[in-house]
């Protein structure tokens, strides 16, 4: 069962979850001789600026549906990802934090300055995550490498190609916000499929259009000019996130099956928080202590 959280509590929420994760990791990483041999690398490929802010900008351009500058629920939304995985201790070898925003990479250089017992082992890049991120994993020597890869974008920015690239190294641990209400069900339109700028969206999200089938079903109808056929949507919050659990289980080796559900104030479902894992030999002790972290 999918536990909610509903409204401020959910960032609160999501970034206690990964940091008790990020604890885990890096004491099983200090702790365990075979661990040892590896050097860990957290990434927070949607970075932010690492401080707290009062109220936040946000680009969405395929959700134009939602008002987020004025809405309680993202007041406070940035909490500070990149701090909270610098205060880790045992700490990681590496932290790389990408961030698309010239400003905020600026904020993010001065993480160096306010943890300098950390300052050698950070790397900010700007540039989109996707692209940074697959560039980043396939120059990893991904013999000697383990990472904890954090996405926390606002919407639809993470492609499926990423998640197929994170998933390809096999040694990647991946936290993801899974933007299910926030910005997939609001481009499920109910009666009829949507537009194709927002169906291409919908496949570059989930790497195929059989979303189409599984989210909406065709039926005939009688009208004053004889047979129409309809395509609804029939599609709940439930299908969709079987659906990209599905997905995610396509590529991982092994994806938490209690995924937890963020609902703003009102109780509608914003964002999904997802754990997957690609190593074969850690996955099962990976997804038990995600599973544990995430329940309710
Ligand atoms: C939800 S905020 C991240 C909050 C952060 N994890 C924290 O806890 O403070 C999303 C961030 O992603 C950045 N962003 C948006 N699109 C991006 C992209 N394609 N590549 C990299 N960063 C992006 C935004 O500028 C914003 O700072």
């Amino acid at each position: 069962m999918t536990e909610h959280v509903f409204g401020g509590d959910w960032t609160r929420e999501k970034l206690e979850r990964v940091r008790k994760y990020l604890k885990a990791y890096t004491t099983i990483f200090q702790r365990n001789q075979r661990a040892m041999y590896f050097t860990t690398y957290f990434v927070d490929a949607f970075a932010g600026t690492g401080v707290r802010r009062d109220s936040t900008s946000v680009e969405l351009a395929e959700t134009p549906l939602l008002d987020i500058e004025s809405d309680p629920d993202f007041i406070g939304l940035q909490k500070g990802s990149a701090r909270i995985a610098l205060e880790v201790e045992p700490g990681f070898d590496q932290y790389l934090f990408i961030e698309h925003s010239k400003q905020r990479v600026l904020e993010l250089e001065e993480l160096k300055t306010l943890y300098p017992n950390r300052a050698e082992h950070i790397r900010v890049e700007q540039g989109d995550a996707n692209l940074v991120l697959k560039t980043w994993c396939k120059n990893t020597n991904w013999q000697q490498h383990r990472a904890v890869v954090f996405l926390d974008p606002y919407g639809m920015q993470v492609d499926w190609s990423t998640l197929e690239a994170i998933a390809a190294t096999k040694a990647i641990d991946l936290w993801l916000l899974f933007p299910i209400g926030q910005a997939v069900n609001r481009l499920l339109i109910n009666r009829k499929p949507p537009p194709e700028s927002w169906s291409n969206a919908l496949t570059r999200t989930f790497g195929e259009d059989s979303w189409r089938q599984r989210f909406y079903k065709k039926s005939v109808q009688q009208s004053l000019f004889g047979e129409e056929e309809l395509e609804t949507k029939t599609a709940d919050f439930a299908d969709i996130q079987a659906y990209f659990l599905e997905r995610l289980g396509s590529v991982f080796e092994s994806v938490a099956k209690n995924p937890l559900l963020l609902c703003n104030s009102r109780g509608i479902p914003i964002y999904l928080l997802c754990f997957a894992v690609g190593n074969t030999r850690g996955a099962k002790t990976a997804v038990d202590i995600a599973q544990d972290i995430l329940r309710p």
